[in-house]
Protein backbone atom coordinates (compact mmCIF):
# COMPACT_ATOMS: atom_id res chain seq x y z
CA UNK A 1 0.00 0.00 0.00
CA UNK A 2 1.07 3.63 -0.80
CA UNK A 3 1.57 6.60 1.67
CA UNK A 4 -1.60 8.00 -0.33
CA UNK A 5 -4.43 6.04 0.33
CA UNK A 6 -6.94 7.73 -2.40
CA UNK A 7 -3.83 6.52 -4.71
CA UNK A 8 -4.82 2.66 -3.35
CA UNK A 9 -8.26 3.25 -4.28
CA UNK A 10 -6.77 4.22 -7.90
CA UNK A 11 -4.55 0.92 -8.68
CA UNK A 12 -7.20 -1.31 -7.05
CA UNK A 13 -9.81 -0.35 -9.60
CA UNK A 14 -6.89 -1.10 -12.41
CA UNK A 15 -5.60 -4.07 -10.42
CA UNK A 16 -9.99 -5.05 -10.91
CA UNK A 17 -10.19 -4.31 -14.69
CA UNK A 18 -7.56 -6.01 -15.19
CA UNK A 19 -8.38 -9.34 -13.71
CA UNK A 20 -12.10 -8.73 -14.71
CA UNK A 21 -10.67 -9.06 -18.36
CA UNK A 22 -8.70 -11.91 -17.73
CA UNK A 23 -11.66 -14.29 -16.60
CA UNK A 24 -14.26 -12.51 -18.45
CA UNK A 25 -16.87 -15.69 -19.72
CA UNK A 26 -15.47 -17.81 -16.49
CA UNK A 27 -18.58 -17.42 -14.05
CA UNK A 28 -16.34 -19.51 -11.34
CA UNK A 29 -13.29 -17.86 -12.24
CA UNK A 30 -15.80 -14.45 -11.89
CA UNK A 31 -16.37 -15.57 -8.28
CA UNK A 32 -12.93 -15.69 -7.57
CA UNK A 33 -12.70 -12.06 -8.70
CA UNK A 34 -15.07 -11.45 -6.11
CA UNK A 35 -13.10 -13.34 -3.43
CA UNK A 36 -10.13 -11.50 -4.43
CA UNK A 37 -11.34 -7.66 -3.88
CA UNK A 38 -14.20 -7.82 -1.78
CA UNK A 39 -13.37 -10.89 0.18
CA UNK A 40 -14.22 -10.59 3.97
CA UNK A 41 -10.96 -11.83 4.89
CA UNK A 42 -8.76 -11.08 2.17
CA UNK A 43 -10.12 -8.91 -0.35
CA UNK A 44 -8.17 -5.63 -1.54
CA UNK A 45 -10.20 -3.34 -1.22
CA UNK A 46 -11.71 -4.92 2.56
CA UNK A 47 -8.36 -4.59 3.43
CA UNK A 48 -8.21 -0.69 2.67
CA UNK A 49 -11.94 0.25 4.33
CA UNK A 50 -10.38 -1.63 7.12
CA UNK A 51 -7.26 1.08 7.32
CA UNK A 52 -10.09 4.27 7.41
CA UNK A 53 -10.83 4.21 11.27
CA UNK A 54 -6.44 4.67 11.61
CA UNK A 55 -6.63 7.88 9.42
CA UNK A 56 -7.02 11.75 10.50
CA UNK A 57 -10.67 12.31 10.37
CA UNK A 58 -9.42 15.25 7.45
CA UNK A 59 -8.45 12.28 5.07
CA UNK A 60 -11.02 9.85 6.43
CA UNK A 61 -13.84 11.11 4.58
CA UNK A 62 -12.07 11.39 1.29
CA UNK A 63 -11.20 8.63 1.19
CA UNK A 64 -14.09 6.64 2.17
CA UNK A 65 -16.21 8.72 -0.36
CA UNK A 66 -13.59 7.23 -3.24
CA UNK A 67 -13.57 3.66 -1.46
CA UNK A 68 -17.46 3.23 -1.20
CA UNK A 69 -17.65 4.37 -4.91
CA UNK A 70 -15.17 1.90 -5.79
CA UNK A 71 -16.74 -0.87 -4.19
CA UNK A 72 -20.17 -0.16 -5.86
CA UNK A 73 -18.06 -0.14 -9.29
CA UNK A 74 -16.49 -3.80 -8.32
CA UNK A 75 -20.11 -5.33 -7.19
CA UNK A 76 -21.78 -4.03 -11.18
CA UNK A 77 -18.28 -5.15 -12.56
CA UNK A 78 -18.95 -8.79 -11.30
CA UNK A 79 -22.91 -8.84 -11.82
CA UNK A 80 -22.89 -7.40 -15.75
CA UNK A 81 -19.93 -9.90 -15.96
CA UNK A 82 -21.44 -12.79 -14.48
CA UNK A 83 -25.03 -12.18 -16.65
CA UNK A 84 -22.70 -11.78 -20.08
CA UNK A 85 -21.04 -15.50 -18.61
CA UNK A 86 -24.38 -16.63 -18.55
CA UNK A 87 -23.80 -18.69 -14.95
CA UNK A 88 -25.59 -18.31 -11.87
CA UNK A 89 -23.02 -17.73 -8.86
CA UNK A 90 -21.23 -20.53 -8.23
CA UNK A 91 -21.43 -22.12 -11.19
CA UNK A 92 -18.56 -24.36 -12.46
CA UNK A 93 -17.95 -22.31 -15.93
CA UNK A 94 -18.90 -25.29 -18.63
CA UNK A 95 -21.63 -25.38 -20.33
CA UNK A 96 -24.41 -27.57 -19.16
CA UNK A 97 -25.35 -30.77 -20.85
CA UNK A 98 -29.00 -31.39 -20.49
CA UNK A 99 -28.98 -34.57 -22.15
CA UNK A 100 -27.22 -35.81 -19.41
CA UNK A 101 -28.46 -38.24 -16.64
CA UNK A 102 -29.77 -36.21 -13.30
CA UNK A 103 -28.38 -36.66 -9.89
CA UNK A 104 -30.17 -39.08 -8.44
CA UNK A 105 -30.65 -38.17 -4.62
CA UNK A 106 -31.42 -41.68 -2.07
CA UNK A 107 -34.47 -41.78 -1.03
CA UNK A 108 -35.14 -44.45 2.03
CA UNK A 109 -37.64 -47.62 2.31
CA UNK A 110 -40.72 -48.42 4.41
CA UNK A 111 -39.03 -51.03 6.59
CA UNK A 112 -40.81 -54.57 6.03
CA UNK A 113 -42.47 -54.33 9.60
CA UNK A 114 -43.95 -51.04 8.62
CA UNK A 115 -44.69 -52.78 5.89
CA UNK A 116 -46.72 -55.16 7.43
CA UNK A 117 -48.28 -53.24 10.02
CA UNK A 118 -49.78 -50.67 7.19
CA UNK A 119 -51.20 -53.49 5.63
CA UNK A 120 -52.87 -54.67 9.13
CA UNK A 121 -53.73 -51.26 9.84
CA UNK A 122 -55.29 -50.68 6.60
CA UNK A 123 -57.04 -54.08 6.88
CA UNK A 124 -58.86 -53.50 10.26
CA UNK A 125 -59.44 -49.66 9.53
CA UNK A 126 -61.70 -51.08 6.42
CA UNK A 127 -63.60 -53.02 9.11
CA UNK A 128 -64.71 -49.87 11.21
CA UNK A 129 -61.78 -50.35 13.82
CA UNK A 130 -59.57 -47.50 15.04
CA UNK A 131 -55.86 -47.77 15.77
CA UNK A 132 -54.83 -47.32 19.52
CA UNK A 133 -51.37 -46.82 21.25
CA UNK A 134 -50.09 -47.89 24.36
CA UNK A 135 -46.81 -47.47 26.63
CA UNK A 136 -44.15 -50.21 26.16
CA UNK A 137 -42.59 -49.23 30.08
CA UNK A 138 -46.24 -50.61 32.24
CA UNK A 139 -47.33 -51.40 35.38
CA UNK A 140 -47.78 -55.10 36.18
CA UNK A 141 -51.11 -54.03 37.06
CA UNK A 142 -51.92 -54.11 32.87
CA UNK A 143 -49.31 -56.15 31.68
CA UNK A 144 -50.33 -59.26 34.20
CA UNK A 145 -52.87 -58.65 37.00
CA UNK A 146 -55.82 -56.74 34.85
CA UNK A 147 -55.14 -59.52 32.43
CA UNK A 148 -56.43 -61.93 34.87
CA UNK A 149 -53.09 -63.41 35.86
CA UNK A 150 -52.38 -62.93 39.71
CA UNK A 151 -48.99 -62.17 41.20
CA UNK A 152 -48.21 -65.98 41.81
CA UNK A 153 -49.77 -67.24 39.00
CA UNK A 154 -47.79 -69.87 36.72
CA UNK A 155 -48.66 -68.31 33.38
CA UNK A 156 -46.43 -65.26 34.33
CA UNK A 157 -43.66 -67.68 33.28
CA UNK A 158 -45.22 -68.41 29.98
CA UNK A 159 -43.27 -64.93 28.80
CA UNK A 160 -39.90 -63.95 30.44
CA UNK A 161 -40.13 -60.38 31.40
CA UNK A 162 -37.87 -57.32 31.70
CA UNK A 163 -38.36 -55.39 34.91
CA UNK A 164 -36.91 -52.06 35.50
CA UNK A 165 -35.13 -50.68 38.43
CA UNK A 166 -37.94 -48.90 40.70
CA UNK A 167 -40.97 -50.81 39.23
CA UNK A 168 -42.45 -51.86 36.45
CA UNK A 169 -41.91 -53.82 33.34
CA UNK A 170 -41.29 -53.50 29.48
CA UNK A 171 -44.53 -55.17 28.04
CA UNK A 172 -44.50 -58.63 27.24
CA UNK A 173 -46.94 -58.25 24.98
CA UNK A 174 -49.79 -55.51 23.48
CA UNK A 175 -52.59 -57.28 25.76
CA UNK A 176 -52.77 -54.27 28.07
CA UNK A 177 -53.76 -51.85 25.62
CA UNK A 178 -57.15 -53.81 25.69
CA UNK A 179 -57.48 -53.19 29.21
CA UNK A 180 -56.55 -49.27 29.10
CA UNK A 181 -59.22 -48.88 25.96
CA UNK A 182 -61.59 -50.52 27.90
CA UNK A 183 -60.99 -48.30 31.03
CA UNK A 184 -61.76 -45.36 28.77
CA UNK A 185 -64.36 -46.24 26.78
CA UNK A 186 -67.78 -47.23 27.11
CA UNK A 187 -68.94 -51.18 24.31
CA UNK A 188 -69.29 -51.55 22.18
CA UNK A 189 -65.44 -50.81 20.82
CA UNK A 190 -63.46 -52.31 17.55
CA UNK A 191 -59.70 -51.57 17.94
CA UNK A 192 -56.66 -53.11 16.77
CA UNK A 193 -52.99 -51.85 18.56
CA UNK A 194 -49.94 -52.99 16.43
CA UNK A 195 -46.66 -52.04 18.70
CA UNK A 196 -43.09 -53.21 20.16
CA UNK A 197 -43.17 -55.89 23.10
CA UNK A 198 -39.98 -57.43 24.98
CA UNK A 199 -39.26 -60.55 26.46
CA UNK A 200 -35.89 -61.93 28.23
CA UNK A 201 -35.74 -64.35 25.40
CA UNK A 202 -32.64 -65.45 23.91
CA UNK A 203 -32.31 -63.61 20.06
CA UNK A 204 -32.27 -66.88 17.37
CA UNK A 205 -33.63 -66.84 14.22
CA UNK A 206 -37.11 -66.28 15.43
CA UNK A 207 -36.76 -64.72 18.62
CA UNK A 208 -36.07 -61.60 19.46
CA UNK A 209 -35.78 -59.85 22.90
CA UNK A 210 -38.08 -56.84 21.07
CA UNK A 211 -40.24 -57.74 18.87
CA UNK A 212 -43.63 -56.51 17.35
CA UNK A 213 -47.17 -57.72 18.14
CA UNK A 214 -50.66 -56.55 16.95
CA UNK A 215 -53.11 -56.55 19.09
CA UNK A 216 -57.46 -56.63 18.16
CA UNK A 217 -59.62 -57.02 20.54
CA UNK A 218 -63.86 -56.46 19.83
CA UNK A 219 -66.58 -56.14 22.08
CA UNK A 220 -70.63 -56.11 21.87
CA UNK A 221 -73.69 -57.37 21.66
CA UNK A 222 -73.69 -61.11 20.59
CA UNK A 223 -69.92 -61.35 19.70
CA UNK A 224 -69.03 -65.05 18.95
CA UNK A 225 -65.78 -67.17 18.07
CA UNK A 226 -67.34 -67.20 14.19
CA UNK A 227 -66.60 -63.87 14.07
CA UNK A 228 -63.59 -64.29 15.57
CA UNK A 229 -62.74 -66.69 12.87
CA UNK A 230 -64.05 -64.82 10.62
CA UNK A 231 -62.27 -61.69 10.93
CA UNK A 232 -59.04 -63.73 10.81
CA UNK A 233 -59.92 -65.24 7.92
CA UNK A 234 -60.27 -61.80 6.43
CA UNK A 235 -56.62 -60.51 7.80
CA UNK A 236 -54.75 -63.87 6.57
CA UNK A 237 -56.64 -63.63 3.30
CA UNK A 238 -56.11 -60.06 2.75
CA UNK A 239 -52.24 -60.14 3.99
CA UNK A 240 -51.31 -63.41 2.18
CA UNK A 241 -54.01 -64.25 -0.50
CA UNK A 242 -57.53 -65.76 -1.17
CA UNK A 243 -56.49 -69.30 -1.05
CA UNK A 244 -55.48 -69.31 2.37
CA UNK A 245 -57.69 -71.12 5.34
CA UNK A 246 -57.53 -70.12 9.00
CA UNK A 247 -57.46 -73.16 11.67
CA UNK A 248 -58.09 -72.34 15.67
CA UNK A 249 -56.38 -74.89 18.02
CA UNK A 250 -57.29 -74.85 22.01
CA UNK A 251 -54.38 -72.96 23.91
CA UNK A 252 -54.29 -71.35 27.15
CA UNK A 253 -53.59 -67.63 27.40
CA UNK A 254 -55.71 -66.58 31.06
CA UNK A 255 -57.48 -63.41 29.65
CA UNK A 256 -59.33 -65.94 27.12
CA UNK A 257 -61.79 -68.60 27.47
CA UNK A 258 -62.04 -70.20 25.18
CA UNK A 259 -58.66 -69.76 24.39
CA UNK A 260 -56.84 -70.80 20.72
CA UNK A 261 -53.84 -70.56 18.67
CA UNK A 262 -54.29 -69.44 15.15
CA UNK A 263 -52.48 -70.62 11.60
CA UNK A 264 -52.99 -69.68 8.75
CA UNK A 265 -52.60 -72.11 5.68
CA UNK A 266 -48.83 -72.29 4.03
CA UNK A 267 -49.17 -69.83 1.32
CA UNK A 268 -46.50 -70.93 -0.57
CA UNK A 269 -47.27 -74.51 -0.45
CA UNK A 270 -51.00 -74.30 -0.38
CA UNK A 271 -50.99 -76.72 2.41
CA UNK A 272 -49.07 -79.17 0.83
CA UNK A 273 -45.63 -78.97 2.79
CA UNK A 274 -42.89 -76.86 2.14
CA UNK A 275 -40.08 -74.85 3.54
CA UNK A 276 -41.94 -71.86 4.12
CA UNK A 277 -44.13 -73.86 6.67
CA UNK A 278 -41.67 -76.26 7.81
CA UNK A 279 -43.33 -78.90 6.16
CA UNK A 280 -47.01 -78.54 8.26
CA UNK A 281 -48.95 -77.05 5.51
CA UNK A 282 -49.62 -74.33 8.14
CA UNK A 283 -47.89 -71.38 9.74
CA UNK A 284 -48.54 -70.15 13.25
CA UNK A 285 -49.53 -66.48 13.77
CA UNK A 286 -50.57 -65.84 17.35
CA UNK A 287 -53.07 -66.32 20.05
CA UNK A 288 -56.56 -65.65 20.25
CA UNK A 289 -59.96 -66.27 22.06
CA UNK A 290 -63.31 -64.80 23.85
CA UNK A 291 -62.03 -62.79 26.49
CA UNK A 292 -62.21 -63.78 29.75
CA UNK A 293 -65.81 -62.65 31.67
CA UNK A 294 -63.36 -61.84 34.96
CA UNK A 295 -61.07 -59.18 32.62
CA UNK A 296 -64.66 -57.83 31.32
CA UNK A 297 -65.96 -57.37 34.65
CA UNK A 298 -62.50 -56.13 35.88
CA UNK A 299 -62.87 -52.60 33.43
CA UNK A 300 -66.93 -52.45 34.32
CA UNK A 301 -68.30 -53.94 31.98
CA UNK A 302 -71.08 -56.12 32.50
CA UNK A 303 -69.96 -59.63 31.00
CA UNK A 304 -73.61 -60.83 31.19
CA UNK A 305 -74.59 -58.22 28.30
CA UNK A 306 -71.11 -57.82 26.40
CA UNK A 307 -68.79 -60.60 24.51
CA UNK A 308 -66.04 -59.82 22.93
CA UNK A 309 -62.76 -61.33 21.09
CA UNK A 310 -59.56 -61.02 21.09
CA UNK A 311 -56.46 -61.95 19.27
CA UNK A 312 -52.24 -61.28 19.20
CA UNK A 313 -50.04 -61.41 16.60
CA UNK A 314 -46.38 -61.18 15.66
CA UNK A 315 -45.84 -58.63 13.17
CA UNK A 316 -41.95 -59.99 12.76
CA UNK A 317 -42.99 -63.56 12.05
CA UNK A 318 -45.96 -62.40 9.48
CA UNK A 319 -43.13 -60.42 7.57
CA UNK A 320 -40.79 -63.28 7.90
CA UNK A 321 -43.42 -65.78 6.08
CA UNK A 322 -44.54 -63.06 3.75
CA UNK A 323 -40.75 -62.05 2.51
CA UNK A 324 -39.50 -64.81 3.10
CA UNK A 325 -36.98 -63.52 5.80
CA UNK A 326 -35.18 -66.86 6.93
CA UNK A 327 -33.96 -64.93 10.39
CA UNK A 328 -35.52 -62.17 13.05
CA UNK A 329 -32.35 -60.38 13.42
CA UNK A 330 -32.22 -59.35 9.44
CA UNK A 331 -35.15 -57.13 10.74
CA UNK A 332 -33.16 -55.01 13.44
CA UNK A 333 -29.72 -54.49 12.21
CA UNK A 334 -30.51 -52.13 9.71
CA UNK A 335 -28.46 -53.21 6.68
CA UNK A 336 -29.19 -51.20 3.89
CA UNK A 337 -28.55 -54.12 1.48
CA UNK A 338 -31.43 -55.85 3.26
CA UNK A 339 -33.25 -52.53 3.67
CA UNK A 340 -32.66 -51.89 -0.14
CA UNK A 341 -34.89 -54.82 -1.00
CA UNK A 342 -38.62 -53.77 -0.38
CA UNK A 343 -38.27 -50.56 -2.78
CA UNK A 344 -41.50 -50.55 -4.12
CA UNK A 345 -42.71 -53.86 -1.89
CA UNK A 346 -46.70 -53.57 -0.76
CA UNK A 347 -47.73 -55.64 2.25
C1 LIG B 1 -49.36 -63.37 23.46
O1 LIG B 1 -48.48 -62.53 23.60
C2 LIG B 1 -50.80 -63.03 23.75
N1 LIG B 1 -50.88 -61.73 24.34
C3 LIG B 1 -51.60 -63.10 22.45
C4 LIG B 1 -53.08 -63.07 22.68
C5 LIG B 1 -53.77 -61.87 22.57
C6 LIG B 1 -53.76 -64.26 23.01
C7 LIG B 1 -55.14 -61.83 22.76
C8 LIG B 1 -55.12 -64.21 23.22
C9 LIG B 1 -55.79 -63.02 23.08
P1 LIG B 1 -47.79 -65.25 22.59
O2 LIG B 1 -46.90 -65.26 23.77
O3 LIG B 1 -48.09 -66.55 21.97
O4 LIG B 1 -49.19 -64.59 22.93
O5 LIG B 1 -47.18 -64.26 21.51
C10 LIG B 1 -47.91 -63.96 20.32
C11 LIG B 1 -46.98 -63.88 19.15
O6 LIG B 1 -45.91 -62.96 19.42
C12 LIG B 1 -46.27 -65.19 18.81
O7 LIG B 1 -47.09 -66.02 18.04
C13 LIG B 1 -45.08 -64.69 18.03
O8 LIG B 1 -45.45 -64.43 16.69
C14 LIG B 1 -44.77 -63.37 18.68
N2 LIG B 1 -43.63 -63.51 19.59
C15 LIG B 1 -43.61 -63.88 20.88
N3 LIG B 1 -42.36 -63.86 21.37
C16 LIG B 1 -41.55 -63.45 20.37
C17 LIG B 1 -40.14 -63.20 20.23
N4 LIG B 1 -39.29 -63.33 21.26
N5 LIG B 1 -39.67 -62.80 19.03
C18 LIG B 1 -40.52 -62.61 17.99
N6 LIG B 1 -41.84 -62.80 18.06
C19 LIG B 1 -42.37 -63.22 19.22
Amino acid sequence: MNNDPVRDVEEIRSAFRRRLDEVAGVPALIQEVRHEFLGRSRGRLTALLKTLKDLPPAQRGALGAAANQLRTEIEDGLASALQSAGGPAGATGRAIDTTLPGTSFPIGTAHPLTLVRLAIEEIFLGMGYTVEDGPEVESDHFNFTALNIPADHPARDMQDTLYLEGGGLLRTHTSPVQIRTMLKTRPPLKIICPGRAYRRDAPDATHSPVFNQVEALAVGHGISLADLKGTLHEMARRLFGPRVRVRLIPSYFPFVEPGAQFDVSCFVCDGDGCRTCKRSGWIEMGGAGMVHPAVLEGVGYDSEEWTGFAFGCGIDRIAMVKYDISDIRLLYENDVRFLEQFRGAGA
